[in-house]
């Protein structure tokens, strides 16, 4: 059993982690194929280093481009590869254009695949990571899906119960794994001068936020508002579509908000557990801040983790048309919820659903 893991972004080489630990740990054969979707050292080679990975086997070095280009050469470069050092399964995690790339380049040469992250459903096919995971779902053969609800909207499509295993996410593995890890690095909180609890989380890099002029003032304009009203610095590692669009729309960073660059994992996980609350556009950081047990308002319209909503850990703003309200409704709550993303064994149970296939009997998350 060979299994290549494919992997090009930021959250992507996060959530792969715990897997490829335990690929290493059971002496599994894999190797990592890096698209080289995400390229610049804080996007990519730092998590690398702080997670102890070993180097990607090969990368394609693709970098960024339109979403047809970027896809299309993807799909050439890894058909390519799959052809020359043939896996039994390619394993691919999450929506991005890498994962539609690595599933269709596997599936037209009938190598199996396996979705890690599988189900997650926003309903919104303006958003490009819906259509690519709703892609990935449907040719895909073990199907790993995070929570029932993803089981359930998988199930609504027609997809087999057969191929479909709840996991748990491996973003609460990645977490687990890492944060006392973290705390015998650098304190960034030290660093940055911060005292816990006394500041805000934020981070934005969806398209349809950032590249939108109305939507990327409005939500600049919200952490505006929430440093008048409550007093409290917003720390912002943004992401570089981010500080590409601001510049290019000529946007000031508003008194309060402090714009860095983008922070490594140990530091970002510190940053999250420390923050009073956090405000965000990302799927991981959403699931992040409910296992942290620090609340999260969404700056979007609608959320494909409406599990973290559920618990009471999330609220979703509305792209920061009514940040305010949020904000103050999310500072009452009594961070008391469940987290509904499993014990931190996704990776564990992702690869024991792969390496011994359909119809086995595996430990239930709690839900
Ligand atoms: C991609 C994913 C998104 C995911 C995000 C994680 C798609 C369609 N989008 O969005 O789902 O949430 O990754 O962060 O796959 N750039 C750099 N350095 C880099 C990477 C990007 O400077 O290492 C800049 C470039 O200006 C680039 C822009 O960011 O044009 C966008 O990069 P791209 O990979 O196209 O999309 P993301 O916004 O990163
Ligand atoms: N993250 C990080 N440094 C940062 C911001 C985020 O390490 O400055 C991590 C975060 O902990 C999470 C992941 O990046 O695990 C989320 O990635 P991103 O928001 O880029 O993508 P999404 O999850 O929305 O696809």
């Amino acid at each position: 059993m060979k299994i290549a893991i494919i992997l090009g972004t930021r959250p992507e080489i996060i959530k792969m982690s715990p897997i490829i630990r335990q690929c290493e740990k059971q002496g599994i054969d894999y190797y990592i194929l890096h698209t080289g979707q995400h390229y610049s050292y804080e996007m990519d080679k730092i998590f690398f280093e702080q997670l102890k990975l070993p180097q990607a086997k090969y990368n394609l070095d693709v970098g960024s481009g339109k979403h047809g280009e970027q896809t299309g050469k993807m799909l050439v470069a890894i058909e390519e590869i799959l052809i020359k050092d043939r896996p039994d399964i390619v394993l691919v995690q999450g929506d991005t254009n890498t994962v539609l790339a690595g599933a269709l380049a596997a599936s037209k040469l009938q190598i199996k695949i396996g979705h890690v992250e599988a189900g997650l459903r926003s309903f919104d096919c303006t958003m490009p990571e819906e259509t690519n995971r709703i892609i990935a779902d449907h040719i895909s053969d073990y199907l790993f899906a995070p929570t029932e609800t993803s089981r359930k909207y998988l199930l609504n499509e027609g997809i087999p119960n057969e191929k479909i295993f709840v996991t748990g996410n491996t973003v609460v593995d990645a977490a687990y794994q890492n944060l006392e890890i973290s705390k015998n690095g650098v304190d960034i909180l030290k660093e940055l001068g911060l005292k816990e609890k006394e500041y805000f989380a934020a981070t934005a890099h969806r398209a349809e936020n950032v590249d939108n002029t109305e939507r990327l003032g409005r939500i600049l304009s919200g952490f505006s508002q929430i440093y008048k009203e409550f007093g409290l610095p917003i720390i912002f590692p943004a992401h570089p579509r981010t500080v590409k669009m601001i510049k290019e729309f000529g946007f000031e960073i508003p008194e309060g908000t402090r714009l860095i660059e983008p922070l490594g994992y140990l530091e970002f996980l510190q940053i999250e557990s420390g923050a009073r609350m956090i405000l965000t556009d990302s799927g991981g950081v959403q699931e992040e801040s409910c296992i942290l047990k620090v609340p999260c308002v969404t700056l979007r319209d609608n959320t494909e983790r409406p599990e973290t909503v559920d618990v009471g850990a999330n609220i979703v703003a509305e792209s920061g048309e009514n940040i305010i309200e949020c904000t103050k409704k999310m500072l009452e709550s009594n961070l008391e919820w469940e987290n509904p993303y499993g014990e931190g064994n996704a990776a564990e149970l992702t690869l024991q659903n792969t390496v011994t296939g359909y119809g086995i009997e595996f430990r239930k998350i709690k839900n």
